[in-house]
């Protein structure tokens, strides 16, 4: 197969220069961190993130290059990621753009060899503070498993596959992918939530009734990833009593993920029914609860918790 490579891809699609060159070090830093990983390296580090999480030397390793990557691009005033506590500011970059970023999502499944990936929101701008999913130019994320993939969402310029091949170019796989209104899989994050929302076991039980597919595995990057290959499917993540707002990050996971299945034909609210793109970001680290994919499925999730 002659495959187009995503820099010339997003040429044709009129992409601004700035926008590709800040996907191409987003590109290149995937390459080093699936490099990272083939390498070992998967003890803890001893360390802590932000969110009180243990952090893994993958974890440290990925934002260092990642961080390092765009700091160089000269193309980012604000970096945010999971992994730091601080936003990190670099005033004299010549292009004004945040970028908000999850290293290494899915590190608890590293050590059971499971798929994991990164994930990336980019806004115009020297602020993130206030910042809405509807405000993005872009998102990305890569899986790292037997295949490495990167997906983007443009805006208003679809949702897009590429795949790395071995001497490190991203091939284009699959062209503005989209998502059914209906869905047969389901991903039941945080069951825990049942406790305090006895609603959610009873959707549980229906679709387990209704002889739906489970498809969880623990990472959203994998979890979602199958949707958006399969064109459909709805992953869910309650609050429970101990994290009424549950455990996902809106600015390095739940806004990027909402733009790129918004991109894609799908929907992602919070637990109150908000879109999750319409959620400002208050704080780097702030949390939310979240409903995504395939529209008629999150809406029908979203309105049986509420009664
Ligand atoms: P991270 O590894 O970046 O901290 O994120 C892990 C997240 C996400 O990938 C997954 O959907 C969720 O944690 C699962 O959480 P629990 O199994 O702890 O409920
Ligand atoms: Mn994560
Ligand atoms: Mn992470």
């Amino acid at each position: 197969m002659n495959s187009q490579a995503i820099n010339h891809f997003l040429r044709q699609k009129n992409v601004s220069p700035e926008v590709r060159s800040l996907l191409y070090h987003i590109a290149r830093s995937v390459k080093y961190i699936n490099f990272s990983l083939r390498a070992g390296n998967t003890g803890i580090s001893g360390t802590q993130n932000f969110s009180g999480e243990s952090q893994l030397k993958l974890d440290v390793l990925a934002d260092q290059i990642i961080s390092h990557e765009l700091e160089n691009s000269d193309l980012v005033s604000i970096l945010a990621s999971e992994e730091k506590d601080m936003l990190e500011e670099f005033p004299s970059s010549r292009a004004k753009f945040v970028v908000a970023y999850d290293p290494l999502d899915g590190s608890s499944l590293v050590d059971a060899n499971l798929a994991i990936g990164s994930i990336f929101g980019i806004w115009s701008g020297e602020k993130l503070e206030g910042k809405k999913g509807t405000d993005m130019e872009a998102a990305a994320y890569a899986v790292y498993g037997p295949r490495v993939t990167l997906t983007v969402a443009l805006r208003d310029r679809g949702v897009h596959e590429f795949e790395l091949n071995d001497v490190g170019e991203f091939l284009l796989t699959r062209e503005n992918i989209r998502i059914e209104k209906k869905s047969k899989y389901f991903a039941p994050g945080n069951l825990r939530a049942c406790e305090v929302l006895p609603a959610y076991k009873k959707l549980v039980d229906t679709w387990v009734a209704e002889k739906r597919t489970l498809r969880y595995s623990g990472g959203m990057v994998p979890d979602l990833h199958h949707m958006l290959s399969k064109g459909q499917g709805i992953f869910c993540y309650p609050g429970c009593a101990k994290h009424p707002d549950g455990k996902l990050r809106l600015a390095f996971e739940c806004a990027p993920f909402a733009f790129l299945f918004t991109e894609a034909g799908g929907l992602a609210l919070d637990q109150k029914g908000t879109n999750i793109l319409k959620l400002p970001i208050k704080e780097p680290h702030q949390r939310t609860t979240i409903f995504i994919g395939s529209e008629d499925e999150v809406k029908h999730a979203v309105n049986f918790l509420k009664k």
